[in-house]
């Protein structure tokens, strides 16, 4: 198996389950040392026993990215206890879908706080670090809401635009200091935030797809990876979509 990168120490955060498992599990087969993060302990533990069982190498360190402190901690635990951080990974999300009539304060704030605050959070904690170092490959998580917005959905696409937005901004910032940093748009991927959609929905997400299947982290996972290695080292401030074709 080619370890490509081996040595580099990987932060990604929400990696309890679904995707952001799956990515984690992908960099550490890949090589990488990983922290696993989350706000749901069990979870994260069993993932790190999954990676460990596979042979990987990696700890879990608490965090709720909504929480500067947290973001701050992440990092610092990352350099102290695996010696760096070289690829940080915002994955963390939530959604609360309303029809924007009905929706309230409390449902924006808390999903801008943990879908875009939370990226502010763990990049401003990272990138001074990183700046020095002059090495880093950061890549968040965006949707494809961030571009055509989404019935019931007004907060999470804002916060995903967003996304965008700061990861465009970031990368035109610090291409000089050898930082790369992009989007992934995922399509419809199999996680548990998509099981809750009922069958006839899922029949129909399906249907858009050109593969003719929703993704799997694992898909997912295998683009980061990319952009993690060297191979990527001329590539940033993209937005690149994992959907198997799906017509956003
Ligand atoms: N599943 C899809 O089809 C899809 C499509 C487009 C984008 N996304 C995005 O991909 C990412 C992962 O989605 P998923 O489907 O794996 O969701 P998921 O709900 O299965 O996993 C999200 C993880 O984030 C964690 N989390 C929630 N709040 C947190 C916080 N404040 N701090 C740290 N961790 C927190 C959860 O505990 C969970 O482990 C999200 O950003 C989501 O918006 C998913």
């Amino acid at each position: 198996m080619d370890q490509y990168l081996q040595g580099k120490v990987a932060a990604v955060t929400g990696s309890g389950r679904g995707i952001g498992l799956g990515i984690a599990k992908k960099l550490a087969e890949k090589g990488a040392s990983i922290v696993i993060s989350d706000v749901n302990e069990e979870n994260a533990r069993n993932g790190l026993a999954q990676i460990e069982e596979a042979g990987g190498k990696g700890i879990y360190v608490p965090a709720d990215v909504s929480k500067y402190e947290d973001a701050q901690n992440l990092v610092d635990a990352a350099i102290k206890e695996l010696g760096s951080l070289d690829i940080l990974v915002n994955n963390a999300g939530i959604n609360r879908d309303k029809m924007f009539h009905k929706m309230s304060l409390e449902d924006w704030n808390s999903v801008i706080a943990v879908n875009l605050t939370g990226v502010f959070h763990c990049m401003r904690a990272a990138a001074g670090y990183m700046r020095e170092r002059e090495y880093g490959r950061i890549i968040n998580i965006s949707s494809a809401s961030y571009l055509n917005g989404n019935i019931g959905q007004a907060n999470y696409a804002a916060a995903k635009a967003g996304v965008v937005a700061l990861t465009k901004t970031f990368a035109k910032e610090n291409g000089k200091k050898n930082i790369t940093c992009n989007a992934i748009v995922p399509g419809f991927i199999d996680t548990e935030m998509t099981r809750g959609v009922p069958p006839k929905a899922w029949e129909i997400m399906v249907g858009k797809i050109s593969m003719g299947r929703a993704g799997t982290p694992e898909d997912i996972g295998n683009m980061i990876a990319f952009l993690a290695s060297d191979e990527a080292s001329y590539i940033t401030q993209g937005v690149f979509e994992v959907g198997g074709g799906m017509v956003l």
